[in-house]
């Protein structure tokens, strides 16, 4: 294929033998990795595929797959490329700051009125764990201000595994901890000799990382508040209904899905889910 430039590998009608190809490269991820990406959206696939290409320094799709044949070690990278893990502590801090004042407090009354002495959240899709870790200080502070004692645990999943190594981990540069407050920094991390920040050990055993895929495992169960930002976007109309009818098994009766600011809430089944705050895209069983 005449490469002209990142643009021409999204045009609709590619030729057969790159088409061909591309679904090739799909099969074999799957094949290898036992990751599903036919239900992601073509588009995002392809651009994400083109950097693969690049790195490995061939020019068309038909060249990738004759790369890959040689070079199965360059799925590694490829999967990579695909799972972009591009996130932050307190990303979107305004959504964090209406689940601390509207959400935890509701949680906390609801478990009181029954007795219950745990909470149970889920960080879906949680990349390098900022996430995860963001919810264990919200809740921790909430807990402490409101002078209550829940045994909070978090899981935190996602299909990539070297992701989930480095959230296990728990060990971040100075930049990366900018949305947090000095309090928070001084309470929940240590520095190291290399000026690297490792969480708490106390707030580690709040979080049960595990690899899990939300287009194809089961979900979790009796889940009182799940996250699952800037992820669902990438999938197919299809996919993301499925995936939202696993989140509504997995909440506990009245709990909160909170779907982040890039995902469109227009094909939410009614029949599942209310709009708690459209502005912060959060949703609440019903
Ligand atoms: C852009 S990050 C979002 C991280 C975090 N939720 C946030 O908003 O900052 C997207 C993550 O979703 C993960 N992901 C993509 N497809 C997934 C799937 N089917 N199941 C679980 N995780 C998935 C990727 O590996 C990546 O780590």
């Amino acid at each position: 294929m005449k490469n002209t430039g990142s643009s021409d590998f999204l045009e609709d009608d590619l030729p057969e033998a790159e088409l061909l190809a591309f679904n090739k490269i799909i099969h074999n991820i799957y094949r290898r990795r036992g990751v599903d990406f036919r239900q992601y959206r073509t588009k995002c696939l392809r651009r994400r595929i083109v950097v693969g290409m690049h790195d490995s320094r061939v020019n068309s799709f038909e060249e990738y797959l004759d790369f890959l044949i040689k070079n199965p070690e360059g799925y590694d990278n490829l999967l990579d490329r695909i799972t972009i893990n591009v996130t932050e502590f307190f990303r979107n801090p305004e959504t964090f700051n209406a689940v601390r004042r509207k959400i935890i407090p509701e949680i906390v009354k609801a478990k009181k009125e029954i007795n219950a002495s745990s909470i149970r959240v889920w960080s879906s899709g949680c990349a390098t764990g900022e996430e995860p870790y963001s919810l264990a200080i919200m809740i921790s502070e909430v807990l402490s201000e409101l002078k209550e004692n829940f045994k909070i645990r978090i899981y935190a999943t996602d299909i990539d595994k070297a992701a989930l190594k480095q959230a296990e981990a728990g060990v971040y540069k100075e930049k990366a901890l900018k949305e947090l407050k000095g309090h928070q920094i001084s309470a929940y991390f240590q520095k190291n000799e290399q000026g690297l920040y490792a969480i708490n050990p106390n707030l580690k055993t709040m979080i049960n990382f595990r690899h899990h895929n939300m287009s194809s495992d089961e979900p979790l169960q009796r889940i009182d508040l799940i996250f699952c930002r800037n992820v669902i976007i990438y999938f197919t109309k299809e996919l993301q209904k499925q995936v939202y009818a696993n989140f509504y098994k997995a909440l506990a009766p009245l709990g909160y899905l909170v779907a982040g600011k890039t995902e469109s809430l227009m094909d939410i089944n009614e029949s599942h889910f209310a709009i708690f705050d459209l502005q912060e895209r959060i949703l609440k069983k019903k």
